[in-house]
């Protein structure tokens, strides 16, 4: 089977590295960087790399040179970002549970913003950065109670879930920013969810968020920034087709709805849509299995290389890349492609079609580019999954 990721060359060079590992195709990245300026720029908005998603130096290197800022969740991300060259200046952070140290950190650095999800950590920052004769930035995190229509572990913007203040709550918070000194609102802030394909949850954000601007300009707070989040999802089903999210429609879609003030700046945090096409997780099949109902196909990575499926029951497309080597062996067969982890939820896919698939034979698990690797674990003793990158 020919796919545009994998050649019988790339395979052939993959025959003489230790499996499993991450291989990264930066031309990829490069082309869905390129397509994501073009169409964001048209509009002038600003985007941030949710470094959540994948915080390697390379490709942290790649997305820095084409001019986007960085998002991050924790200390250490914020670290990260420096220490990439990401300017200050473009790094927001964002969580529900930012430490004191973490808090310091990001002060001592001066970012850009601090995206705050509660009364009391606003509180903190002000004391913090009273102690450091310092202003903190701040964006308010509102939980705008829209549907993100995604799994419901990667929904975060509805009432139930802890992220972000809730609606009832911005009397009070307004009431304690008057006696903060040692902060600044600088703008609002959103995240509804991850993996979203249906735009029009993006357009109920958009109609949230013009109300509550309306709320804030009625008491004449002028908000200078407004951040809507990331979410954009991609197409795990048809990688090759698919391999650049359709960026054109969705900046489209903020500008179309969103009611953008004279002098406002506009941010996204997009963190799969930039990484995921780009990585696949390769492995090597060490055993076949006959079951009652199907046959094993064992491979040598596990939930412990890549988790999502399952912890999310996610769909990753599975490739025998060996076969693109054979291609007259094309009759498929239904496999259970599953890792050595002593876990039974450690399973890629169930009756999955592949060509007939033997011992040694490389396997690529695609769109594994953001929230792969990063979620990768010691777990059994498990060695680190290492990390490939195409020749450019
Ligand atoms: N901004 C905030 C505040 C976020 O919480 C997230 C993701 C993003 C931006 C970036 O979202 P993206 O553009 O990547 O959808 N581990 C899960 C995904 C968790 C996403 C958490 N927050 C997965 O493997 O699907």
């Amino acid at each position: 089977m020919l796919n545009k990721m994998f050649t019988q060359n790339i395979v052939s060079k993959f025959n003489n590295i230790q499996t499993p590992f991450y291989y990264y195709d930066l031309d990829v990245l490069k082309k869905t960087l390129k397509a994501l300026k073009k169409e964001s720029d048209k509009y002038n908005f600003i985007v941030h790399y949710a470094l959540k998603a994948n915080a390697n130096d390379e490709i942290l290197s790649s997305i820095k040179s084409f001019g986007i800022g960085a998002d991050c969740v924790s200390g250490n991300e914020v670290k990260k970002a420096v220490e990439a060259g990401f300017s200050s200046s473009h790094i927001v952070f964002a969580g529900v549970g930012k430490s004191d140290k973490e808090i310091n950190y990001a002060l001592d650095n001066s970012i850009f913003c601090f995206n705050c999800e509660s009364i009391q950590e606003i509180e903190v920052i002000n004391e913090l950065a009273k102690n450091k004769n310092k202003t903190a930035a701040i964006a308010l995190r509102i939980n705008p109670n829209v549907s993100a229509n995604t799994h419901k572990y990667i929904t975060t913007g509805l009432e139930e879930n802890k992220f972000g203040i809730n609606l009832w709550e911005l009397d009070a918070v307004i009431e304690l920013l008057a006696n903060c000194k040692n902060i600044k609102l600088i703008g609002l802030h959103f995240h509804i969810g991850s993996q979203i394909t249906d735009l029009n949850s993006f357009k109920s954000l958009c109609i949230k968020v013009n109300e509550i601007q309306h709320w804030f300009s009625h008491k004449n707070i002028v908000i200078e920034n407004i951040n809507v989040g990331g979410g954009l999802g991609v197409d795990y089903h048809h990688p090759d087709a698919h391999m650049i999210p359709d960026f054109k429609q969705y900046f489209k879609l903020f500008n179309d709805f969103l009611e953008i003030n004279p002098n406002q700046k506009v941010h996204f945090e997009l963190g799969r849509a930039i990484a995921a096409q780009c990585g696949a997780l390769i492995s090597r099949v060490l055993y076949i299995k006959k079951g009652v109902n199907t046959n094993f196909a064992i491979l040598d990575a596990g939930m412990t290389e890549l988790l999502r499926p399952a912890l999310y029951q996610a769909y990753h497309k599975i490739e025998n890349i060996s076969s693109i080597q054979n291609p007259e062996s094309n009759i498929q067969h239904k496999y259970d492609v599953v890792g050595p982890i002593c876990e039974s939820s450690d399973s890629f896919g169930k009756a999955v079609d592949l060509p007939e698939t033997k011992r040694g034979d490389l396997m690529a698990l695609r769109t594994a580019g953001a929230y792969g690797e990063v979620m990768a674990s010691a777990y059994n003793l498990r060695d680190r999954v290492k990390a490939v990158y195409s020749e450019e």
